[in-house]
């Protein structure tokens, strides 16, 4: 079979009434169909080989977020594929099931390039998978949905506006799988939608919101899969890369009504200012755009008929079972690394001492393959929240402390977990004041020393040096 061929270039859509809007978009051909950025699908314990053609004026990489994979496949920025040229990723599926993605990750712009477009899904399916959604009676597609969601500046031409060194990119308009004004047609019945969070930098604290009152949605994955039951949640804080797997009712609904998935107000804790007042006016390079932390609808649902006897059960499996991660390890006799989140004077972010174009790309540590730590991650409390992410493993989360209210009022188990706590992340906020620990196991299957990237996922903070490199050998 031939290896799927994506080429990274500049392509005009049509987007928006009036101009046409050019991106930079993964273009490939689907049953001669030419398409941009398609959702993959793989299952646990496949080889799947991905071509890279950069057609580019500049270097990019395709790197496949969340994956357990080798340094060199893990396509960040350690292995640019400069402008013009060739590489093939060849990606040996070792991770459970889940939503994962890919986009690009050159130093220094990847802010610029996930902007224009550079980004798509990945879905994994396993036994434990396929066995959910035949219980569920949902067909992938059909009641069970991806949600990619970003928002774009967009300027008066229809085009895509980035400002190079900018900081917390937010946008002006919404796109959920690249479609501006999105509105999905549903039947009154359960479905399943998962939401990934490609914003720049936006937040987002996600609700199905009918007239006032929010839907209960029943939270069932997140980054690194399925948790191990359903819990009920009305709103989830969905961080720049994050994913959720969730449930929602509308067989209740009638033809005509509408639901909103909307991001609800929250507190942005933007207090990276000493004085604790904000910096200058983020919001002069994003006219129009919603703040940070105010409303803003995402996706319009709307209920349309369907015959009685056409429909779906309106009552759920049995979800306290649905997976098997496992209860948390005990980590008394790891060793643990404090890693400090900080802003210095002159408004550069740095991870300990660490800030990656000033430290430069060697490894700020090494850690001995097999081995298990506890990662102490504690945020300063003049700072922002930062999604903080790692390559190359999922981890466990062990406990949350000092977290601000938002955060406290959603723990469901020991230690300041909340729901989205429970399961595999690759990437987790660690609010202002916040000491987030977690616990990573560094077993993998590679040998030789393998290099990844640890680093906040705002990505303008990742591209002013929020970032290091560290060693697995
Ligand atoms: Cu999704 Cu290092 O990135
Ligand atoms: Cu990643
Ligand atoms: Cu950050």
């Amino acid at each position: 079979k031939q290896p799927l061929q994506l080429i990274a270039q500049a392509t005009t859509q049509a987007l928006f009434p009036g101009a046409p809007t050019q991106l930079w978009a993964y273009a490939t051909q689907v049953n001669a169909r030419a398409v941009i950025n398609p959702l993959l699908r793989a299952r646990r314990g496949d080889t799947i080989e991905v071509g890279l053609d950069n057609r580019l004026a500049e270097a990019t990489t395709i790197h496949w977020h969340g994956l357990s994979i080798d340094e060199a496949n893990d396509g960040s920025g350690l292995h640019p594929v400069e402008a013009g040229t060739q590489r093939r990723y060849r990606l040996r599926i070792d991770n459970r099931a889940g939503l994962y993605w890919y986009h690009a990750h050159p130093h220094g712009r990847t802010g610029v390039q996930l902007q224009r477009g550079l980004a798509g899904l990945l879905l994994i399916e396993d036994a434990e998978e396929l066995a959910l959604r035949q219980r569920l009676g949902m067909r992938w597609g059909e009641r069970d949905l991806p949600l990619m969601i970003a928002d774009k500046q967009v300027g008066a031409d229809n085009a895509i506006v980035y400002k190079d060194g900018a900081d917390d990119w937010i946008g002006n308009r919404v796109l959920v799988n690249w479609t501006p004004e999105p509105y999905l047609e549903v039947i009154p019945a359960w479905y399943r939608f998962r939401l990934a969070n490609v914003a720049n930098a936006r937040m987002l604290r996600a609700a199905f919101i009918q007239g006032e009152r929010a839907l209960t949605m029943q939270l069932i994955g997140t980054d690194g899969g399925l948790l191990e039951r359903a819990w009920p949640v009305e709103d989830v804080f969905l961080a720049p890369a994050q994913r959720i797997d969730v449930l929602v009712d509308f067989s209740a609904l009638k033809p005509g009504e509408r639901v909103m998935l909307r991001s609800l107000d929250f507190v942005a804790m933007e207090n990276e200012d000493e004085s604790g007042a904000f910096l200058p006016d983020p919001m002069a390079d994003h006219p129009g755009a919603a703040a940070m932390g105010e409303p803003l609808d995402l996706m319009e649902v709307r209920v349309i008929e369907c015959a009685t006897d056409k429909r779906p059960p309106a009552h759920l499996p049995d979800l306290s079972a649905i997976s098997s991660i496992g209860p948390l390890p005990d980590t008394t006799d790891w060793p643990v690394r404090a890693l400090r989140l900080r802003m210095d004077e002159e408004g550069r972010w740095f991870i300990n001492d660490w800030n990656f174009h000033l430290s430069g790309h060697e490894p700020a540590f090494s850690i001995r393959r097999g081995s298990r730590e506890v990662w102490e991650i504690r945020n300063s409390m003049t700072s922002m929240p930062h999604p903080i992410h790692l390559h190359g493993f999922q981890f466990r989360i062990l406990s949350r402390a000092i977290s601000p209210p938002d955060i406290r009022g959603r723990q469901v188990a020991a230690g300041g977990l909340n729901p989205q706590d429970l399961g595999w992340s690759d990437t987790v906020v660690v609010w202002p004041g916040e000491v987030v620990r977690l616990a990573i196991d560094f077993a993998q299957p590679f040998s030789g020393t393998q290099r990844y990237m640890l680093h906040c996922h705002n990505l303008e903070h990742e591209d002013m040096g929020m970032m290091l490199t560290f060693g697995v050998t």
